[in-house]
């Protein structure tokens, strides 16, 4: 078995976990969900799944890797050895291997842009993504990318990368959102996210809004699992675990502060679906001076943002490969990755409209079926077996032990019985209930 890696400081494994919660969830997916589902009342559906079920999901989660120092699969094996527990961890592996592939996609996409203002001019969204080679191609130097730094170790390649580009891409949406707010008609565009309407809110607005907000802090199927594993014994996992849902949330706002006023001023449709930002952005940034050199630096910083979020998503694979299967790490990073392609090549080819036939089922193309398939159903139900397991199956000495619960003289932390109850009741009942209310069971009770 391999050495495990663990991050060099507690900071640094921090803002990797950062990493991986802020990337497209926060810039593309939140606003093409959002304008598709209405807008303010979406977004009040989101924030509450967020910080009632977000948080305390991602505490335990972080929590589950942080005690035992392995991967998913290992660490159900360890807490519940001799169960069937395990195969959670294996089914969240394949959440992230098919996340991967249509993430990967819109990766490119941002690769793309990023290479394409730097010679000045960008593509039409619709042109460009219903191509054959240009998307394939920018989507595989994403995978490529990836597989590089995964190669080059978790402390190393991770936590470097996240370590400075983080802040600057955060500085950038600040920058853009005072120039989004100037544009005319922004007003608009801040009604639309700011004031519900409640009578949006059906089954599929609270289900979608329950999914964007676990993709977007990337918890359930263990992702962060695995980076707390790689946290050393200082980390601080309550603390953190707020930090990184709230800066998370707060960047998903600030695309949308960014984003809806840009449509309003273009006359773009807010419901224009996966494209949104792709075609809104370019124009905020031909209204600023030196506007290529703008919307070069923000889409590399964000295609830097895909990159250490789709980390991530290969790194449990590969660690479930190398520590599970027993693969060394290179052949490990190679397997994962080429799985991950291999999909990648349906999502992006379902774009085309030469493919699209072939590549939809149910009316629907596999981009969008796997996009949401593993956000709005998997990520939510392994969410929900993983409060089960915290709060019913867990023996709860585990986590006070560990100072998750409790303090070193075995008092009982401000938070330690809130996130038992949210583990053993509030979160597995509210995601039930979501479920219900998306089969259009509570529609009665809803409208
Ligand atoms: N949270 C990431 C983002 O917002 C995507 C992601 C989802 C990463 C699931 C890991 C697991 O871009």
């Amino acid at each position: 078995m391999n050495e495990r890696a663990v991050f060099v400081t507690r900071f640094g494994g921090v803002l990797a976990a950062v990493g991986s919660a802020v990337g497209l969830g926060n810039v593309w997916r939140f606003p093409y969900e959002t304008g598709a589902h209405g807008g303010a009342a979406f977004l009040l559906v989101y924030l509450s799944c967020a910080l009632l079920l977000g948080v305390p999901l991602l505490l335990g989660e972080l929590a589950l890797g942080y005690v035992s120092h392995k991967n998913p699969t290992g660490t159900y094996r360890s807490l519940a050895p001799g169960t069937k527990w395990h195969y959670l961890g294996y089914a969240g592996a394949v959440c992230m291997v098919l996340v991967v592939a249509f993430y990967s996609v819109v990766g490119g996409w941002t690769l793309c842009y990023a290479a394409s203002s730097l010679m000045g001019n960008v593509p039409d969204f619709v042109e460009f993504s219903s191509g054959v080679w240009a998307p394939l191609a920018w989507m595989t130097l994403f995978f490529v990318v990836n597989a590089v730094i995964l190669l080059g170790g978790v402390a190393k390649g991770i936590e470097r990368a996240s370590n400075f580009l983080m802040p600057l891409l955060f500085l950038m949406l600040v920058v853009l959102c005072v120039r989004s707010l100037l544009l005319p008609n922004a007003v608009e565009g801040l009604r639309f996210l700011f004031k519900p309407d409640f009578s949006k809110i059906d089954g599929s607005v609270v289900v979608s809004a329950m999914g964007q907000s676990f993709f977007s802090i990337s918890v359930g199927i263990g992702c962060l699992l695995t980076y707390g594993s790689y946290l050393p014994r200082s980390a601080k996992i309550g603390k953190s675990a707020l930090a990184i849902a709230l800066l998370d949330t707060g960047i998903a706002l600030l695309a949308g502060i960014i984003i809806f006023p840009a449509c309003f001023a273009y006359g773009v449709q807010p419901d224009a679906g996966p494209g949104l930002a792709f075609i809104t952005l370019p124009n905020v940034f031909l209204q600023m001076s030196g506007g290529m050199i703008w919307c070069f630096c923000f889409f590399l910083l964000l295609a830097v943002a895909a990159v250490t979020s789709s980390l991530s998503l290969l790194e449990t694979p590969t660690a479930i490969l190398q520590e599970e299967f027993g693969m060394g790490r290179r052949r490990a990073v190679i397997v994962a990755s080429c799985l991950g392609w291999v999909l990648s090549v349906l999502c992006a080819m379902s774009f085309s409209p030469q493919w699209s036939e072939q590549l939809s089922f149910g009316g629907m193309i596999v981009f969008d079926i796997f996009d949401k398939l593993t956000a709005n159903i998997i990520m939510p139900c392994s969410s929900f077996l993983m409060a089960v397991f915290i709060g019913w199956k867990l023996d709860k000495k585990v986590f006070a032990d560990y100072g998750i619960t409790h303090r070193a003289d075995g008092t009982t932390k401000w938070y330690g019985s809130l996130f038992i109850m949210a583990m053993r009741f509030v979160a597995p009942l509210c995601i039930f209930l979501i479920f219900l209310s998306g089969l259009g069971l509570l529609d009665g009770f809803l409208k």
